[in-house]
């Protein structure tokens, strides 16, 4: 399995499994089997609403002798009502709690967006604390300490642009490892993957099958589909591969990380052999033509009457 090798060594396998989406009751058998097959990274967050039961899983495996702790790569993130510098140890310390471990590899801020303490998931503009008021080097300070106290072996963010980058990056003092944001054939992100390149910050793609899975509200009516895209079938019957790896194999040749979701064996075995996939030039040229720019996680959730966020600033 290919890496992507941090400052200090650590190496994050470039393939790992999503948990969003993967229900409470089927991410234990999700884990357990990925785990079976190879997988070493399994991405995580509080707000998916299962790491408890990711971390049976994970201390299962770990008891029954199928993988180390050291073997594993373990991302989750800080969900956006503990931005306040005091709240991010605390948040750390129930996702590791949780996930029953002593330290992450690498623990990511989820969004550059701040709510009230509790609100979860916020539901009037009332419930969002502004940038001016829990500034994100603020927050990222609390990162800091995380990584300081050993809690965490890196620091990176999720969900930002350059220029939320370029605020947390001009005010710290270590600088954020890692930037896990959408991306597929559909929505390229080439300017912000040129940005995290040329600043040492590795670039994990989320929903890189298009997660059909999510909830109807935030999906629309013209959503191109990704997996039946025919460029993309094209060059999965040169191979004898499937769309979906095709995909994923795309993202490893374009040394970014990848975290498909699945909570089924044969699809989370069919994903993982994805790391095998040779894809020529001209293949990878044929994909990059088919970028619409389509950013199907818009972030409006964000942006409801009376939130102090907009969508032009969260992504510029
Ligand atoms: P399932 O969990 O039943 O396998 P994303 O990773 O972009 O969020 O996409 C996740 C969605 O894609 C889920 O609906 C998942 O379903 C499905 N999926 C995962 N792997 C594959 C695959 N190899 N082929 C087709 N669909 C897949």
């Amino acid at each position: 399995m290919k890496t992507l090798v941090f400052k200090n060594n650590d190496q994050m396998p470039a393939l790992g499994l999503g948990t969003w989406k993967s229900e409470p009751g089927e991410v234990y058998s999700a884990v357990k089997i990925a785990i079976q097959e190879g997988y070493r990274h399994i991405d995580c967050a509080p707000i998916y609403g299962n790491e408890k039961e990711v971390g049976q899983a994970l201390s299962e495996c770990i008891k029954e002798g199928l993988v180390t702790r050291e073997e594993l790569w373990l991302t989750s993130k800080l969900w956006n009502d503990a931005h306040a510098e005091t709240d991010v140890v605390p948040a750390l310390q129930q996702t590791l709690q949780d996930l029953q471990t002593d330290y992450l590899d690498l623990y990511l801020i989820h969004w550059p967006v701040a709510i009230h303490k509790g609100a979860q998931f916020p539901l009037s503009g009332s419930d969002f604390v502004a940038l001016t008021e829990i500034p994100l080097t603020e927050t990222w300070s609390g990162m800091e300490t995380c990584a300081n106290l050993g809690l965490t072996r890196h620091i990176g963010v999720s969900n930002f642009g350059i220029k939320a980058l370029q605020t947390v990056m001009a005010d710290c003092t270590i600088a954020p490892e890692a930037n896990q944001v959408e991306c597929h054939p559909h929505f390229q992100q080439n300017e912000l993957l040129d940005f995290c390149r040329s600043n040492n910050i590795h670039f994990t793609s989320y929903s890189p099958l298009g997660s059909m899975d999510r909830s109807e509200a935030f999906k629309s009516d013209d959503e191109p589909s990704l997996l039946e895209n025919k460029v993309i079938i094209g060059i999965a019957e040169l191979h004898q591969a499937t769309p979906a790896q095709v995909i994923l194999s795309w993202n490893l040749h374009r040394d970014t990380s990848v975290i498909p979701k699945s909570v089924n064996q044969k699809r989370i075995k069919e994903n993982l052999e994805a790391a095998q996939l040779e894809l020529s030039e001209a293949d990878m040229e044929a994909i990059a033509g088919i970028d619409s720019g389509y950013r199907m996680i818009h972030g409006a959730f964000w942006t409801p009457e009376g939130s102090p966020y907009t969508l032009e600033e969260l992504w510029a």
